[in-house]
C-alpha cells in the first residue's frame, strides 16, 4: 500500500490527465482488496459468469476474437463488499476529477475480464462512435506477481509518438481519457485479469 494519503494520491491522478491525459499509478488498491477482487473474477468465471467479450454496442455490437480475445462479467451494484469498497474509491476518483478538470463525470460501468494466455484486445480507443459518454477509462489489475517476460502489458500510444507499457500488476490503476488515447492489450503466456471501467458523462440524445 501507498504510504501517502489517499488525497495526495487521487491528486496526483487529476494533475497527470490535465497534464498528460493518462496516469499509472503502481500502488493505488490495497493488496487485501485487490486479491479480493481477483478471488470474486475466478470464483465467477469458474461458475461460467463471464462471457466472451464483444466489439460496439447495441446494434452494431458483434462478437470479434481477432479484435478482443478476453471474457468479461458487468459489474452489479452491491454484489459483493470488495466490489462496493472498490466502487467506493473510484467514486472519490470520480469526485477529484470533476473538482479538477470540471469533467462532468456522473456515473461509472465496469467490468471484471479475463484474459485467457495468448488473448490480446487490439489497437482502439474506448469511446464509442455513436455514443460519447465514455469520458475516462479506469483499469485495476488483479494480477499477484506479475513478470515482464509474461507479456500481457497495456501499451498505451501516447500524443507525442512514444509508447507507454503498463504491466498488469496487482494494485495498479492506469487512467487515460477514453476518446483520446488508443491502446491495445498485448498477449500473456499466463491468465490475465483486470476491473475495466468508465467514467461517464451525461451524452447528447441518448438519455
Ligand atoms: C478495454 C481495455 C485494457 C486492459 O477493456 O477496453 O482496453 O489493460 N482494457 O485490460
Ligand atoms: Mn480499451
Amino acid at each position: 500500500m501507498s504510504t501517502e494519503t489517499p488525497n495526495a494520491l487521487l491528486s496526483r491522478i487529476v494533475d497527470d490527465v490535465a497534464e498528460h491525459g493518462w496516469s499509472v499509478q503502481p500502488l493505488f488498491a490495497p493488496q487485501a482488496l485487490t486479491l479480493q477482487l481477483a478471488d470474486e473474477c475466478r470464483t465467477r468465471a469458474a461458475q461460467g459468469a463471464l462471457a466472451p467479450a464483444s466489439v460496439g454496442r447495441g446494434r452494431a455490437q458483434t462478437l470479434r476474437e481477432g479484435i478482443r480475445g478476453d471474457h468479461i462479467e458487468w459489474l452489479e451494484a452491491g454484489q459483493s463488499a470488495a466490489c462496493e469498497r472498490y466502487l467506493r474509491l473510484l467514486d472519490e476518483l470520480r469526485v477529484a476529477l470533476n473538482r479538477g478538470l470540471y469533467l462532468g463525470l456522473e456515473d461509472y460501468e465496469s467490468h471484471f475480464a479475463l484474459y485467457p494466455p495468448g488473448a490480446f484486445y487490439r489497437k482502439h480507443v474506448d469511446r464509442f462512435q455513436d455514443d460519447d459518454r465514455r469520458a475516462v477509462s479506469v483499469v485495476l489489475y488483479l494480477n499477484a506477481d506479475w513478470q515482464a517476460e509474461q507479456g500481457g502489458a497495456l501499451r498505451l500510444y501516447l500524443a507525442d509518438g512514444e509508447t507507454r507499457d503498463v504491466l498488469p500488476q496487482a494494485g495498479c490503476l492506469a487512467v487515460f481519457l477514453s476518446a483520446e488515447m488508443p491502446h491495445e492489450v498485448l498477449p500473456a503466456t499466463r491468465e490475465r485479469l483486470s476491473l475495466t471501467g468508465w467514467f461517464r458523462r451525461r451524452g447528447a440524445g441518448v438519455w
